[in-house]
C-alpha cells in the first residue's frame, strides 16, 4: 500500500514537474488523455452554458408526448470526431439546425477557460460542419516544428502557428509577400528560416542585403547572386528583369498552340514547361527594403527610382517566369516616395512582427485584415519572432519561427552550396567565396588612454 501512495505522489510530481518546465512532454504524456476526458464529459453541460444548444425540435417533442416521455432537453452540435494532435486537441462538430460557424467562433474564448485549455480557434470546414482547434499549452512560446511535414516544391514550413498547425510559404499560391516589423522584431530571424528551407530544393536564391550584407552573405555558398548596397542592388534588378524576359521568350517558343494541343498542356508559366526545358525558379530576399528607396542627391534618386521600377516589374511580370520576391523591411509606406504603394499592392502575402505604431501596422493589414492590425500592435517586445500573417482565406492567424542561429543557417546552406545555380545574366553578381578575414576577439589598436 505505501508502495502505491509513493509512486502515485512520483507520478503526480513527474506530471507537475513536465507541465512546469516542458510543457509539449507534459501533453504527450499525461495531457492530452486528461483532456480528452475532460472535453468528453463536460462537453453537453459546456456546449449548454456558453449557449452552443438548440431546443429539441417537433417531432421529438411531440413523439416524447405521444409515448408520455420526459419532455427531452436542449441538444448540443454533434461531435463528429475527436482528434489528438502533437500539440493539442482537434474537435468535428456537427452543427444542429439554426446554428452557425459564426455562434461557435464567437465562444471560442468561453471554451478554452472551459474545458481549461491554452487556445481554441474554429473554422468552417464546409456548411454545417465546424472544426475547433484547441491547443493544450503555449506552442509559440518555445517553437518545436514537427517532423512530419508536407514538404512540396516551392513550399517552405517555416513558423508554427498559435493553434498548433504549420505555417507555409507557398511561393506557387502566394508568389510575392511583404515583412514588416520594428527593428529587433525578428524579421531577419524569419528570412534565415525561408532560406534555410528552401536552401535544399531546386531553385536560385537572390539576395539584396543593404545592411553591408550582415545578414546574408554568411548564406553566400548558396545563393546564386547577392548584392550588399543599393549601387548593386540597381544593376543585379536590372539583370533579373532581362532574365524574365528571356524566360518569357523561352516560354513564347514553346507555345506552339495548335489544334491538338490540349487546354492543359498550354504552357502560360515555368511550371507549365517540360520539365528538361524549365528554368529554374528564383526567389529574391531584400532585407531593409527602405533602404533601397532613400536618396540624399539627384543621383542617388535616379538610382531609387530604377530600383523601384525593376521591383514594381518583377513583381508585376515575375510570377510566371519563376521569379518571386521576399520583402523585409520596417516601414514600407507611401513617405518612401512614389512607386511605393503599387508595388505593395502587388505583394500578396503579408507578415508583420512587432510594430511600434499603428501606421506601421497598417502598411501590412490596413487594406486587407483590419483587425490584424491591433493584433500586430499589441505583440509584446519580450516575445521576438512572434508576428501577424494574412492567410489566404482573407483571416489572419499568429505565428512564430523557430529560432535558427546564424551558424545554423550557415551549415544548411554550405550542406546545399552545389545546388546554387548559376543563371548566366546573373554571373557577374556571383558572391566570391574566399575564406572570409577572421575577425580579430580583442581590437588591433589600442584606444588612446583618456586623462
Ligand atoms: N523566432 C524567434 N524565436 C526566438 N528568438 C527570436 C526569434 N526571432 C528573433 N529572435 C531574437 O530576436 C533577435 C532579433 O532578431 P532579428 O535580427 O531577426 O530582428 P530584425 O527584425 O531583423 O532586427 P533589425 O531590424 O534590427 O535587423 C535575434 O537575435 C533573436 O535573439
Ligand atoms: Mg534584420
Amino acid at each position: 500500500m505505501l508502495w502505491l501512495s509513493v509512486l502515485g505522489l512520483l507520478v503526480v510530481v513527474t506530471a507537475l514537474m513536465l507541465r512546469w518546465r516542458r510543457p509539449a512532454w507534459y501533453w504527450l504524456t499525461f495531457g492530452v488523455t486528461l483532456a480528452a476526458l475532460r472535453v468528453l464529459f463536460r462537453y453537453a453541460s459546456v456546449m449548454d452554458a456558453c449557449g452552443l444548444t438548440v431546443p429539441p425540435t417537433r417531432w421529438r417533442l411531440a413523439l416524447a408526448r405521444a409515448t408520455n416521455r420526459p419532455v427531452p432537453g436542449p441538444r448540443a452540435p454533434r461531435i463528429l470526431r475527436l482528434r489528438p494532435t502533437r500539440t493539442g486537441l482537434v474537435l468535428r462538430l456537427g452543427l444542429r439546425p439554426g446554428q452557425d460557424a459564426f455562434d461557435v467562433a464567437a465562444s471560442c474564448d468561453r471554451l478554452r477557460h472551459s474545458f481549461a485549455l491554452y487556445g481554441v480557434t474554429s473554422r468552417e470546414l464546409r456548411s454545417g460542419v465546424v472544426e475547433v482547434r484547441m491547443t493544450g499549452y503555449d506552442v509559440l512560446k518555445r517553437v518545436q516544428m514537427p517532423a512530419k511535414r508536407d514538404t512540396r516544391r516551392m513550399r517552405v514550413p517555416v513558423a508554427l502557428r498559435e493553434d498548433g498547425a504549420v505555417h507555409y510559404r507557398d511561393y506557387r499560391a502566394v508568389p510575392h509577400a511583404l515583412t514588416l516589423g520594428a527593428t529587433e522584431s525578428g524579421k531577419s530571424v524569419y528570412q534565415r528560416n525561408l532560406v534555410a528551407g528552401l536552401a535544399s530544393q531546386h531553385v536560385a536564391l537572390v539576395g539584396i542585403d543593404c545592411k553591408q550584407g550582415v545578414e546574408l552573405f554568411p548564406l553566400a555558398r548558396r545563393f546564386s547572386a547577392l548584392a550588399d548596397n543599393p549601387d548593386t542592388a540597381a544593376e543585379l534588378l536590372d539583370a533579373l528583369v532581362a532574365h524574365m524576359q528571356d524566360v518569357y521568350r523561352l516560354i513564347r517558343a514553346e507555345q506552339r498552340i495548335t489544334a491538338d494541343v490540349p487546354d492543359a498542356e498550354i504552357a502560360a508559366d515555368i511550371w507549365d514547361l517540360p520539365a528538361d526545358l524549365r528554368p529554374v525558379p528564383v526567389v529574391v530576399l531584400v532585407d531593409e527594403v527602405a533602404e533601397l528607396a532613400l536618396f540624399a542627391n539627384r543621383e542617388e534618386e535616379k538610382r531609387r527610382d530604377r530600383i523601384i521600377t525593376a521591383l514594381a516589374r518583377l513583381a508585376q511580370l515575375g510570377r510566371a517566369a519563376g521569379i518571386y520576391l521576399e520583402i523585409c523591411g520596417q516601414r514600407f509606406g507611401s513617405e518612401l516616395g512614389k512607386g511605393i504603394t503599387m508595388l505593395r499592392a502587388q505583394l500578396t502575402g503579408r507578415t508583420a512582427h512587432r510594430v511600434n505604431d499603428e501606421s506601421s501596422a497598417n502598411m501590412a493589414f490596413g487594406d486587407i485584415a483590419p483587425d490584424a492590425v491591433l493584433a500586430a500592435i499589441q505583440i509584446p517586445a519580450d516575445l521576438p519572432g512572434i508576428a501577424i500573417t494574412g492567410d489566404s482565406t482573407g483571416g489572419w492567424a499568429r505565428i512564430r519561427a523557430p529560432h535558427t542561429s546564424l551558424r545554423q543557417a550557415v551549415n544548411t546552406c554550405n550542406r546545399y552550396a552545389d545546388l546554387a545555380p548559376d543563371l548566366p545574366a546573373l554571373v557577374p553578381f556571383r558572391p566570391a567565396l574566399g575564406s572570409p578575414r577572421p575577425i580579430p576577439a580583442t581590437p588591433v589598436e589600442s584606444a588612446p588612454a583618456t586623462a
